[in-house]
């Protein structure tokens, strides 16, 4: 029975496209591991799945940003995601969605099941409360100033000036997005996971790839820095987790008295692999078929994440899957560290990023340039960079002067010596093993999980191609001996072929290029007799220096842009529209302000006495701090003078001076052009 494997990465947030570090991470390695696994085990014997997250309070807050629904933001940028994925040759079998019926119902009952096992106790606690909306804040929706570096704008979970963790305790002057009101402590209950309850089988199952004491896995494959990331977490003592929320968007808890409340990512996003799975099986016409891929002993999974992922994808997920009972554990976590851009961290709120879908409208055609030069500079053990530049460099110097050159001379030249048509003979011995030698070492480093090292290697195939004809030299060689040309063009374009397969799992759109030049098919068996190839093309084009400058201008502008937006005020969305009859019933007069005082004890406050024609009125405004009682008196106002009365710090207030209030905060009297009759109307 062939070895199955179920090949995950990890769902993104439907709330934002794609950058290349989101690629480098856990996307393109996904991809370039399961074109393999297919090469090597038979497609039907892979399915790799991912969707969209569509739950989770970012969500919420860039719906309520941008005076939308969350459903239109994740319809949004699911479409635009899934097609980012798709033009950038990342293959999954489905791209699904959290928003999804069957999700819901699957991440429920995954949820019912645990319950009824008792795997949850119910913790009560107090947490952040916004009073004026009257709902609990998810430490995103507080807001305030960072601690360690003073960015006023730090969000509850992390400031993303400095990168800092934070909790909503440590803001400075922390204020509810909602509504700006200062969030308070309220008393709420959740589902938690104790954790701690598992740590023993589980510092085992990381550390020794050991379950329930006998072998899971080969420890020995999964990366230093995310065992080293799980041991610190598991030695520092495991934590009760919180698995629900109290929020409205997302999957609701499937219990009576828990209104309000919904399960947490833990048991949201993850729950996304199995219920793609589900959707995907039952696309193909059988539904329970989704249960080999997640049950049976001869299913391999494995989990593509970033690092920021792998406690939640090597602990959590893992507790979950096994407190449940019948899931299969993943066997491997590959997680890859983080890329930066351009000497600094790729960042979303300061629009330092390069977004898949904006490189694609660049550089339509240079699809597996960056798949090329992503893969090879992977963060796969440690944080890496990509640099333009660099990019330009290994393009030009890597795909086009060894990869693209050697294809390009062995097509032209079996075009100029034959017509086309393949010499009679057969391919050298020494060659043939020097191709499979190649492979195999690819093969030992796609293994093991290292890709770069195996992209490496299969460039060492072209490289070896390159060396061949340069050190035989068939250009010269053919005026004097053209029969040993005839050997070393046949050897040349084996070497071609063979370059095509190992291609296919890292450059997709090349290898099928190099086919159809040499027009042949994905199973390569050695060229028939007679067999004719195709015209030379270009497989790659050298990227100018002035490509390079625009896109580190854009990346530039980009972040200048998102710069000058943030310090400019946000505009104030118009209110809602009323009926005239509303309007109409306010009672509006221009007054003219005789004698103002200060409020004692009230900063803000002035009590002010105001002629409205036909009578005094008292009127206590917190206009304090932009004006002097000096200033105000004799100045003429508009006035709301059927407000009801209010007593303000003891003093009864008949009326509301209207004011003008610009971006900063500053405010202004309404005042007519010149002297006017006070009492007069306004409306
Ligand atoms: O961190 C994230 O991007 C979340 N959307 C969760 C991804 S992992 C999951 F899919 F399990
Ligand atoms: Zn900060």
């Amino acid at each position: 029975m062939p070895k199955r494997h179920l090949i995950t990465s990890a769902l993104p947030y439907a709330n934002g496209p794609l950058h290349i570090g989101h690629i480098a991470g856990a996307y393109l390695p996904a991809d370039i591991y399961v074109r393999y696994l297919r090469a090597k085990h038979g497609h039907e014997n892979v399915l790799f799945v991912c969707g969209s997250d569509e739950h989770g309070a970012a969500i919420s807050m860039k719906a309520i940003k941008e005076g939308t629904t969350p459903k239109e933001i994740v319809d949004r940028f699911h479409d635009i995601n899934k097609s980012a994925f798709r033009n950038f040759g990342i293959d999954f079998d489905i791209y699904h969605r959290t928003s999804s019926e069957l999700h819901h119902q699957t991440s429920q009952d995954f949820f019912l099941k645990l319950h009824e096992k008792g795997a949850f106790k119910k913790v009560v606690n107090e947490q952040m409360y916004d009073p004026e909306a009257k709902q609990f804040l998810a430490d995103r929706f507080i807001m305030g100033t960072c601690p360690n570096c003073g960015h006023d704008q730090a969000y509850g979970d992390q400031c993303e000036n400095c990168g800092k963790t934070l909790s909503p305790a440590e803001l400075i002057n922390p204020h509810s997005t909602l509504s700006g009101a200062k969030p308070e402590l309220k008393e709420t209950w959740h589902f938690y996971l104790p954790m701690g309850d598992h740590a023993e089988w589980i510092e085992a199952f990381i550390k020794d790839g050991k379950l329930d004491g006998d072998a899971h896995h080969d420890a020995n494959l999964w990366k230093k820095h995310v065992v080293g990331q799980c041991l610190s977490w598991i030695q520092g003592g495991l934590n009760d987790r919180a698995m629900t929320r109290d929020l409205d968007w997302g999957v609701p808890v499937p219990i009576e008295g828990t209104e309000g409340k919904v399960l947490y990512v833990w048991l949201d996003a993850p729950i996304g692999y199995i219920s793609a799975t589900k959707q995907w099986a039952k696309d193909q016409g059988n539904e329970q078929d989704w249960e080999r891929w997640w049950k049976d002993a001869d299913t391999d999974m494995i989990h593509f994440i970033g690092k920021d992922n792998i406690v939640f994808h090597c602990i959590i997920f893992p507790i979950l899957l096994k407190s449940h009972g019948g899931f299969n554990l993943p066997i491997n976590v590959p997680a890859n560290e983080f890329l930066n851009l351009e000497g600094d961290k790729i960042s979303t709120s300061r629009n330092h990023a390069v977004w898949l879908h904006e490189y694609l409208e660049d550089f339509p055609e240079r699809t597996d340039e960056l798949r090329y030069v992503l893969a090879s500079i992977a963060p796969e053990s440690k944080d890496s960079e990509f640099i333009w530049k660099d990019f330009q460099a290994r393009v030009n110097n890597e795909l086009v002067a060894i990869l693209g050159n050697f294809i390009n001379r062995v097509v032209v030249l079996t075009n100029k010596y034959y017509q086309g048509a393949i010499p009679e003979g057969s391919v050298d011995d020494e060659i043939k093993d020097q191709c499979e030698k190649i492979k195999a070492a690819v093969g030992a480093h796609m293994d093991a999980f290292k890709f770069r090292d195996a992209l490496a290697e299969a460039m060492n195939l072209a490289r070896y191609g390159n060396k061949y004809l340069a050190d035989l030299e068939p250009w010269k060689l053919q005026k004097t001996d053209p029969e040993a040309v005839k050997g070393i063009m046949l050897n040349a374009l084996h070497i071609s072929a063979e370059l095509a397969n190992v291609s296919d799992t890292f450059l997709p759109a090349t290898a099928d290029r190099i086919r159809e030049m040499l027009r042949i098919d994905k199973v390569f068996r050695g060229f028939l007799e007679g067999h004719e190839i195709g015209a030379a093309k270009l497989l790659f084009t050298k990227v100018e220096d002035a490509d390079v400058e625009q896109q580190v201008n854009k990346l530039e502008a980009a972040k200048a842009a998102k710069q000058q937006a943030e310090e400019e005020p946000e505009a104030r969305p118009f209110k809602d529209n009323i009926a005239f009859d509303d309007f109409t019933k306010m009672d509006m007069r221009i007054g003219t302000i005789k004698t103002a005082e200060k409020v004692k004890k009230a900063d803000r406050l002035l009590q002010l006495s105001v002629d409205l024609g036909s009578e005094v009125r008292t009127i206590v405004s917190g206009i304090a701090e932009h004006y002097t009682t000096e200033e105000v008196i004799g100045r003429q106002v508009t006035v709301l003078t059927n407000l009801e009365p209010r007593k303000i710090k003891g003093i009864e207030s008949q009326g509301m001076i209207l004011m003008a209030e610009d971006s900063s905060g500053k405010l202004a009297f309404v005042s007519p052009p010149k002297d006017f009759e006070s009492g007069a109307e306004v409306r």
